[in-house]
C-alpha cells in the first residue's frame, strides 16, 4: 500500500516533470462551425511560457472563438488544446486552473463593488480560507485598484473596468492570461496606461491577447499570430515575419519627365513583377512603385535607367516593412 502510493506520488513527480517541459499552449486542428459556418479552420499553434502573444486578424476572423475554446467556454468541433500540458477535454478543470481569462466584454456586475466582486470571483473560481483576501489584494495591487475597492462597478471609467477585469482574470495568480481585445474602447490615455500594465503582468504570466491593433502587438508583444477568415495565416517573432516581407523588395521613386519609357524598361527588368505609377506630384514629378521578385534590390538599376533618360531624380526608397504590411500582405483579398 505504502510502496504503491510511493510509486503513485513518483509518477505523478514525473508527471508534473514532464508537464514542466511542456509548451504553456498548444493547439491541434482546432475547428469550429456554427450551423453551416465554419468561425475556425484546422488551427494549429503552440505557444511557449513567458511569451506574449498578440493574436492579430481583422474584425470576424475568429480570435474571440479561438479563445473561448482555449479557455474551456467553447467546446471545438474538432480538434484538441492543452494549457500548461493539461487537455482542455480530458482535464477541463486543471487546464481552466492554469488559466486567467478576460473576456471581450467583460460582464462585471454594475451594483457590486469593485472588493465584492472580486470576492465573488474568486469563491467561483474555487479559491477558499485565507487565499481570498491574499489573491484580492494582490490582484487590486498589480492592476492598481486600490483607490477603487470599495467603487460601484456602476461608477467607474471604462479604464478601470478594464482593470477590474484584469485583477478577475489575475485571481488565483495562473499561468497564463488569455485577454480578449483588453484595451477595446478605451482612450489613448488608458490604452497606454493597460499595454503598460500587460506588459508588467507579462513578467510572470504567459500571455496571449487578441486585437485588431498593429501598433499595440508591435509595441508589447514578442509572439504573432495571425487569423483571417479562420485561418492561421502566421505565427512569429513581429522581426521575422517583417525580414520575409522585407524580401519582397518595393522601391518608391519620384523623378521628373514622361515616365513611359522608364516604366517600359523597368518592368522588361528580370526581378520587376510591377510598376504603378502613383498620383502626380505637383511641379511636373512623378512617383511610381516598383514591385519586384523576394530578395531582390532594383534601387540600382531603376537609378541607371532614370539617369539614362537623363531625367532628374529626388527620392528613392526601399521600403522597410512593419507588422501593418505584413498584415494587410496577408489579409488581402486580391
Ligand atoms: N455563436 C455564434 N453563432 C454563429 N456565428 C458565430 C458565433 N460566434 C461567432 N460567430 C461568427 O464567427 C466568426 C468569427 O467570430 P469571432 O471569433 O467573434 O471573430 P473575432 O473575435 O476575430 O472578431 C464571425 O463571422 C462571427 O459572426
Ligand atoms: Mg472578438
Amino acid at each position: 500500500m505504502c510502496q504503491s502510493r510511493r510509486f503513485n506520488l513518483k509518477n505523478q513527480i514525473i508527471l508534473l516533470e514532464l508537464r514542466s517541459h511542456m509548451s504553456m499552449v498548444t493547439a491541434q486542428h482546432l475547428h469550429k462551425v456554427f450551423g453551416r459556418f465554419t468561425a475556425v479552420k484546422d488551427a494549429t499553434f503552440s505557444i511557449e511560457k513567458g511569451e506574449i502573444v498578440g493574436f492579430l486578424g481583422p474584425n470576424g476572423a475568429g480570435k474571440t472563438t479561438t479563445m473561448k475554446m482555449l479557455t474551456g467556454y467553447l467546446p471545438p468541433s474538432a480538434g484538441t488544446a492543452s494549457i500548461a500540458g493539461y487537455d482542455i477535454i480530458d482535464h477541463p478543470l486543471e487546464a481552466r486552473r492554469h488559466l486567467g481569462y478576460m473576456p471581450e466584454n467583460v460582464p462585471l456586475y454594475e451594483e457590486m463593488r469593485v472588493y465584492e466582486y472580486l470576492e465573488y470571483r474568486a469563491r467561483l473560481k474555487g479559491i477558499c480560507g485565507s487565499s481570498v483576501r491574499k489573491q484580492i489584494g494582490l490582484a487590486i495591487e498589480r492592476c492598481g485598484l486600490e483607490a477603487k475597492r470599495k467603487n460601484l462597478i456602476s461608477t467607474l471609467s471604462k479604464g478601470y473596468r478594464q482593470r477590474t477585469g484584469l485583477a478577475d482574470a489575475l485571481l488565483g495568480n495562473p499561468d497564463l492570461l488569455i485577454l480578449d481585445e483588453p484595451t477595446n474602447g478605451l482612450d489613448p490615455n488608458q490604452i497606454r496606461q493597460i499595454r503598460e500594465l500587460i506588459r508588467s503582468l507579462a513578467e510572470e504570466h504567459t500571455v496571449i491577447l487578441s486585437t485588431h491593433i498593429l501598433s499595440e502587438v508591435e509595441m508589447i508583444c514578442n509572439k504573432v499570430i495571425i487569423i483571417d477568415q479562420g485561418i492561421i495565416k502566421a505565427s512569429d517573432t513581429p522581426s521575422n515575419l517583417t525580414r520575409d516581407l522585407r524580401a519582397a523588395g518595393r522601391v518608391s521613386i519620384e523623378f521628373k519627365g514622361d515616365p513611359t519609357e522608364v516604366i517600359k524598361e523597368l518592368e522588361a527588368f528580370e526581378p520587376v513583377k510591377k510598376v504603378i505609377i502613383e498620383d502626380p506630384l505637383p511641379g511636373g514629378w512623378n512617383r511610381i512603385l516598383v514591385r519586384a521578385e523576394p530578395g531582390t534590390d532594383t534601387r540600382e538599376k531603376a537609378a541607371a535607367i532614370i539617369a539614362a533618360h537623363g531625367l532628374p531624380m529626388r527620392h528613392i526608397y526601399r521600403h522597410i516593412p512593419n507588422l501593418e504590411n505584413v498584415f494587410v500582405e496577408m489579409t488581402r483579398r486580391d
